[in-house]
């Protein structure tokens, strides 16, 4: 292997250049040669693919973000596009190429190296949380602490005013964000996908806790769940309490990773490299139990999750919301 590419691709993850960095100094330092390609898959269709150096990539490890630029393409779906791109990679006698991204990205990547023989490694990068085969994605917890710090800063001003907040956070169909922010911040209730959207057990619970004396009630709602505007009309038929929304929005995916993200990032992006150097490919990177880890690609979206201890927390963060 003497010539690997990285991307990056669908939403940003604070991380990825955490990630970026460790793959081409390590790739670099076995003597690789590492090349960027700017906008994911868009990118490589483009032929937007210039070579990184160590010092491209200095100074980027606590910046979110990531310095590859992202995009989406719909269009990857289609084989002629594909065949474009994974002519441009040969053309540049690149062999092997680390995707950063979520499970959409590594279906592009899966079929790069299913019909075109590409070496591909996944590395998970998304806030979300919802790659099946690892515990963490790369982002996801700088955004719980952002979330976290968020709700903070609501309930003073929600104290203040007696007032019912639900508060709109991202995570797409997985309700990781929601769940483990309320877990970790002491929310008051949440709606996630993978519970039953139930508003009258939440009114029961907002009246219960105001009857004990509480002065406000932060509940987090999982946008996969829907939008917290219209749950909020249908919440304030049942409750009393002044209610106000807050859609956290893109403000959760910005700012400097944290620890927990650059270490996990920097020990993904030097295992996808040792990963290519093994000739493997088809595989994405996990962690699991602390350790990483390698499976197949596809487990990200075939793989059977075990929701064994999701379920066993959920039932806890219901119990503390009261
Ligand atoms: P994520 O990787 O965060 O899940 P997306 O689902 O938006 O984000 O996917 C990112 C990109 O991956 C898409 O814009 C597209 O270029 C590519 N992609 C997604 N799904 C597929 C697919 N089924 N086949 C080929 N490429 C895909
Ligand atoms: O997948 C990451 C994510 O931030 C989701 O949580 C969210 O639904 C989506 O991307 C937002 O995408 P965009 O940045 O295109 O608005």
């Amino acid at each position: 292997m003497k010539k690997i590419a990285i991307l990056t691709s669908g939403g940003d993850a604070p991380g990825m250049n955490a990630a970026i960095r460790s793959a081409t100094k390590f790739a670099i330092y076995q003597g690789i040669e590492v090349f960027g390609i700017r906008r994911g898959y868009k990118g490589m269709v483009e032929n937007d693919i210039f070579k990184l150096s160590g010092k491209d990539v200095s100074g980027i490890i606590d910046r979110g973000g990531t310095v590859l630029l992202s995009a989406r393409l719909p269009e990857f779906k289609d084989p002629e596009v594909r065949a474009k791109a994974a002519a441009n990679l040969k053309a540049n006698e690149i062999e092997g190429l680390i995707v950063i991204g979520g499970d959409g990205s590594f279906h592009g990547a899966d079929l790069l190296y299913k019909e075109h023989g590409i070496k591909v490694i996944g590395i998970p990068g998304t806030i979300d949380n919802d790659i099946i085969g690892t515990d963490y994605t790369i982002g996801y917890d700088t955004t719980l602490n952002i979330i976290i710090e968020a709700m903070v800063r609501l309930r003073d001003t929600a104290t203040s005013h007696e007032r019912t907040y639900l508060v709109e956070v991202m995570g797409r169909d997985a309700g990781d964000l929601a769940l483990y922010a309320s877990l970790a911040a002491g929310g008051d209730g949440f709606l996630i996908p993978e519970d039953n959207c139930n508003l009258e057990e939440l009114a029961r619970v907002i009246k219960l806790r105001r009857e004990a004396g509480k002065l406000h009630d932060i509940i987090l709602v999982s946008e996969g769940v829907g939008s917290a505007y219209e749950l909020g009309k249908e919440l304030k038929e049942l409750v009393n309490t002044e209610l106000r929304i807050t859609v956290l929005g893109h403000t959760q995916r910005g700012g400097a990773p944290s620890a927990f993200d650059r270490v996990l990032a920097t020990k993904m992006g030097a295992k996808a490299v040792k990963e290519l150097m093994a000739g493997e490919s088809g595989r994405m990177i996990c962690s699991v139990s602390n350790k990483i880890v390698t499976k197949f690609i596809d487990h990200a979206w075939n793989g059977i999750e075990d929701k064994t201890q999701k379920r066993k927390d959920t039932e806890l963060a219901h119990i503390l919301s009261l």
